[in-house]
């Protein structure tokens, strides 16, 4: 091993040890009264989003597998929490870092990627997979691929994974092992995480991925065809993808809920006003099957708790989910869904 790679695991172990964990927020639920939802706060990474802990374990596979050199230039294709946790990473290490992003992400992240002297490089949503195998031959660089490698790059049996995390951080409340974790799916890498540690520690807890409007995940799940394809892209950024990425592991998932992106965009406005904070559209998409999962339990007499996930900050989306005007435009009409979000809150049901 060169005097280079050394150094640059250990300048990522050094910046793992000056890093806190990221907190379990226990959500208010005042109509409920033996179950509770806890969320784990993913935005309070350096980087911003449960992505910091992904781009962690890929740089460090990519150095222990020897394909990160000194000199290599890093490439990704992301729809940008990804390459804002990269482009931090490689800015650590001195490595050039060019992310192949969709025409369609937000300025605010294109702003994140450069604010660490990240490049990006626009394309047409489904041609970032191709132009990026091209760039990473083109200039001898290495594609991350975090689409293939998520499931793989993190250590699922613990290390301080996110699933070791939660199960660590819940062993003081009154229901220590969750009766359900609820996360979404973008890579696919958090649920093989947490579905996979869930059975090597032989916690009876259940999963459940949350999936958008136009994202094959869903149906593929319920059907098992892995070939399944759609044109458009996920309005839900990061979650949601247009084909069955090699790193979403269905056999680990228990069950799978859709869930309408005007319902995940309610459900975010929704909780600004119980949390006193903005969260990311796939927090909301989470946290609305989090609900629904909650509200059968409820209805069926359950005691428990329940684990999801606030995936990014929503500062990240002042253009779009939180702009009036966007929505409007988009043809999303939240008004039904933040009834139906009131009215759980006010009678614990559905
Ligand atoms: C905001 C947000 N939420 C959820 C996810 C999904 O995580 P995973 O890729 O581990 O499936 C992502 C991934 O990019 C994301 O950016």
């Amino acid at each position: 091993m060169s005097d280079w790679t050394s150094q640059a695991i250990s300048i990522i172990e050094a910046d793992f040890k000056r890093s806190a964990d990221t907190h379990l927020l226990k959500v208010e639920l005042p109509a409920i009264d033996n179950i509770d939802l806890y969320l784990k706060d993913e935005s309070t990474h350096p980087s911003g989003s449960l992505k910091h802990r992904l781009a962690r374990s890929l740089f460090l596979y990519g150095l222990c597998n020897g394909l990160i050199a000194g000199d290599t230039t890093i490439i990704e294709s992301s729809s940008g929490n990804t390459a804002v946790s990269e482009a931090y990473f490689a800015k650590l290490l001195g490595l050039r870092f060019i992310a192949v992003v969709p025409k369609s992400t937000s300025q605010e992240k294109i702003d994140k990627i450069t604010f660490y002297d990240g490049e990006c490089h626009f394309v047409e949503p489904g041609d970032i997979y191709a132009e990026a195998d091209r760039l990473a031959e083109e200039l001898n660089g290495h594609y991350m691929d975090q689409f293939t490698y998520a499931e793989r790059a993190t250590d699922w049996r613990g290390n301080n994974n996110i699933a070791e995390s939660i199960f660590a951080q819940m062993s003081r409340e009154i229901f220590p092992t969750p009766s359900w974790i609820v996360v979404s799916a973008g890579t696919g890498g958090t649920s093989a995480t947490i579905g996979r540690f869930i059975r090597y520690q032989c916690h009876a807890t259940k999963l459940c991925v949350a999936d958008p409007e136009n994202s094959v995940f869903y149906d593929s799940y319920n059907s098992g065809n892995r070939s399944l394809t759609l044109q458009q892209g996920s309005n839900v950024e990061g979650i949601g993808r247009p084909r069955v990425e090699p790193s979403f592991i269905a056999s680990v998932i228990d069950r799978m809920i859709k869930v309408p992106d005007a319902a995940s965009y309610a459900t975010i406005h929704f909780l600004q006003q119980v949390l006193d904070r903005r969260c990311g559209g796939s927090t909301g998409t989470n946290v609305y099957a989090a609900f629904e999962i909650i509200a059968e339990l409820n209805a069926a007499g359950a005691s428990g708790s329940v684990v999801s996930m606030l995936c990014d900050g929503g500062e990240r989306y002042l253009d779009s989910y939180y702009n009036d005007k966007w929505l409007k435009q988009k043809g999303f009409n939240l008004k039904p869904y933040r009834a139906r979000l009131d009215n759980f809150y006010a009678s614990g049901k559905f």
